[in-house]
């Protein structure tokens, strides 16, 4: 599966749910997360996304704890399969480090 980490966090782009041929992003206030299960991987989200956040969960510079969290939440917050605007200071924000303080879940 592919998994999305800690630099969608306040960026939110959407741009990887337009391409997913089987809708399993989902969204939370400021991130996004991709249901393990539903996930064909297929690579297509891994392009699209202007903060490079999304990797295939093998890849060795994914820390385990995004693998986690992108069970639990995928599992908790609402489907999303409409690309929408990025958050407002997406731009600003791509790239701080430790975003994960920044989570709201
Ligand atoms: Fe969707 Fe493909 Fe990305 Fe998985 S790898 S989340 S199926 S676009
Ligand atoms: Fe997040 Fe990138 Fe998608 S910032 S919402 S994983 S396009």
């Amino acid at each position: 599966t592919f998994v999305v980490t800690d630099n969608c966090i306040l960026c939110k782009y959407t741009d990887c749910v337009a391409v997913c041929p089987v809708d399993c992003f989902y969204e939370g206030e400021n991130m996004l997360a991709i249901h393990p299960d539903e996930c064909i991987d297929c690579g297509a989200c891994v392009p699209e996304c202007p903060a490079e956040a999304i990797f295939p969960d093998i890849h060795t510079a994914i820390e385990p704890q995004w693998i986690q969290l992108n069970r639990k939440y995928s599992e908790k917050w609402p489907n999303i399969t409409q690309r929408k605007s990025p958050m407002p200071n997406a731009v600003a924000l791509n790239g701080v480090p430790d975003k994960l303080r920044f989570l709201n879940s």
